[in-house]
């Protein structure tokens, strides 16, 4: 049988379609394909050499082994809660709302596996709420505690309050019943007390940063919990895989992705808009969103310069966000990418009412297809953008199925790797976010921090001078 195939589309990036102020001329586009097919071999030679392994995660066989079995031996629990942040928690999220049902946790019939909640949050009424919630429930529920290295405050606070919850309601000898570990396979807090309290564990890989991690342990034990063919999900990033490893640049859909986002960031369009027009894959626009930002937005290049440099990832949701957004994006400053998410054949179908109770100026919509009004309202939406000479391309999904995310999550993955080194910055690292997680340890009492507490002091308290 034929898998769906992911489409890349840009024809509406270019100057045939734009013009040339806007647009990209066939030489613009020659220019890029020289200037990305030698970074395509460098990515690839690098992935060779072992220094991106996230590439290797759709053929971790044992990694899906071990995962099943996990999945398996807790089939009895009701509710799995995640507990993580950022990368340890973005793409459960987005896994889980493509790929079950709009009420999985609220309609048993609607659901394969498990209720699934991720906390990827520490708001204090969010949590008590669900904790109120959760307490009764305890002894048919299971938490996977997902950090990389183990020292997150957010995840620790939430693995702190669960285990003191467990130890009240079920007991000491509870946790290792109801808590499953994810972290770094050696080291780390989370590695350490998961050892020492013998929990049943499972792997963050060597290598692979919290954004690139969807693929791993990370996000696939929760998709097999709650029914998600993770084989497929791994089949279909191995089937992207062939393609952005080519080397030809316009047969590679990364390579296009990533140098049509580097050129309009060279030319003032430094804002890059996912827009989904598909409930389901919303979630992904927000995956995407950490993955552009933390990989991309970098103050120095590979040599050290500053360069202050990255493209600001936006989110927005087809059609909700035409009555929020489309106003700004056609007349607004044109310093924007746009990149559509479009579904072509839904799972499922409404057929919209033709009562006769209904004014016969809607008589249009009666009796069609739901799914003709929102494609309708994508192709009406990117057609007004490109009145305004705003560039559009567009991710076209067949049909949203495990192979078809798995395709979709593997090309911008490496969409971003070719655009770090479009960029010239190391799209792996994260410097900027160190400063914010010490000025919390300092403020919250820890006593490796007494100097930068200090320094936050004036932080802690509103200046009088400035309040109105
Ligand atoms: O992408 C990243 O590296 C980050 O977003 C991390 O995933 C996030 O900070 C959580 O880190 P950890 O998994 O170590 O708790």
């Amino acid at each position: 049988m034929k898998q769906h195939q992911i489409k890349f589309y840009y024809k509406n990036v270019t100057a045939e379609v734009l013009g040339p102020e806007h647009g990209i001329t066939k030489e613009q586009f020659n220019q890029l394909a020289q200037k990305t097919e030698p970074l395509i071999k460098q990515l690839n030679a690098d992935r060779k050499a072992g220094k991106v392994r996230y590439r290797d995660l759709p053929y971790q066989n044992d990694t899906v082994k071990q995962v099943k079995q996990v999945a398996d031996r807790f089939d009895w629990c009701e509710n799995f809660i995640v507990l993580g942040i950022g990368g340890s928690a973005l793409g459960n999220i987005a896994l889980q709302t493509a790929l079950n049902p709009y009420m999985y946790n609220l309609d048993d019939k609607q659901r394969k596996g498990p209720r699934l909640f991720v906390f990827d949050n520490v708001d204090p009424q969010q949590m008590s709420s669900f904790l109120g919630w959760i307490a009764g429930r305890l002894d048919k529920t299971v938490f996977n505690v997902i950090s990389k290295s183990g020292r997150t405050a957010e995840t620790a606070a939430q693995f702190l309050t669960v285990c003191g919850m467990l130890e009240e309601k079920l007991g000491k000898n509870s946790l290792k019943k109801h808590i499953i570990a994810t972290t770094d396979p050696k080291e780390g807090t989370l590695r350490k007390t998961a050892d020492e309290l013998g929990l049943v564990s499972l792997q963050v890989p060597d290598g692979v940063g919290g954004r690139f991690s969807v693929l791993s342990a990370v996000g696939l034990l929760s998709a097999a919990v709650c029914g998600v063919d993770i084989e497929q999900l791994l089949a279909g990033a191995a089937e992207m895989d062939k393609k952005v490893s080519q080397l030809t640049f316009y047969q590679n859909p990364a390579a296009v992705n990533a140098a049509i986002n580097w050129h309009y960031y060279n030319r003032g369009k430094r804002i890059s808009v996912m827009m989904p027009y598909s409930y389901a894959l919303k979630d992904f626009a927000d995956w995407f969103r950490q993955l552009w930002a933390e990989s991309l937005g970098k103050a120095k290049d590979l040599s050290g310069r500053e360069v202050f440099i990255g493209p600001t990832p936006v989110k927005a949701l087809g059609t909700t966000d035409q009555h929020s957004q489309v106003q700004l994006y056609r007349e607004g400053p044109n310093d924007k990418l746009f990149t559509f998410l479009a579904v072509e054949d839904f799972e499922e179908d409404v057929q919209i009412g033709s009562s006769s109770a209904a004014a016969p100026e809607l008589g249009y919509l009666a009796g069609q297809k739901m799914s003709r009004l929102l494609n309708s309202e994508k192709t009406a939406t990117e057609y007004a953008l490109v009145v305004n000479r705003r560039p559009c391309v567009t991710v076209a999904f067949g049909k949203i199925c495990p192979y078809t995310i798995g395709q979709f999550v593997y090309l911008f993955e490496v969409s971003t790797s070719i655009a770090g080194l479009l960029f010239g910055i190391d799209a792996y690292n994260q410097p900027a976010v160190e400063l914010g997680k010490d000025a919390t340890l300092a403020l919250m009492g820890s006593g490796d921090y007494a100097e930068l507490a200090e320094k936050i002091k004036p932080f802690t308290e509103m200046d009088n001078r400035f309040i109105i």
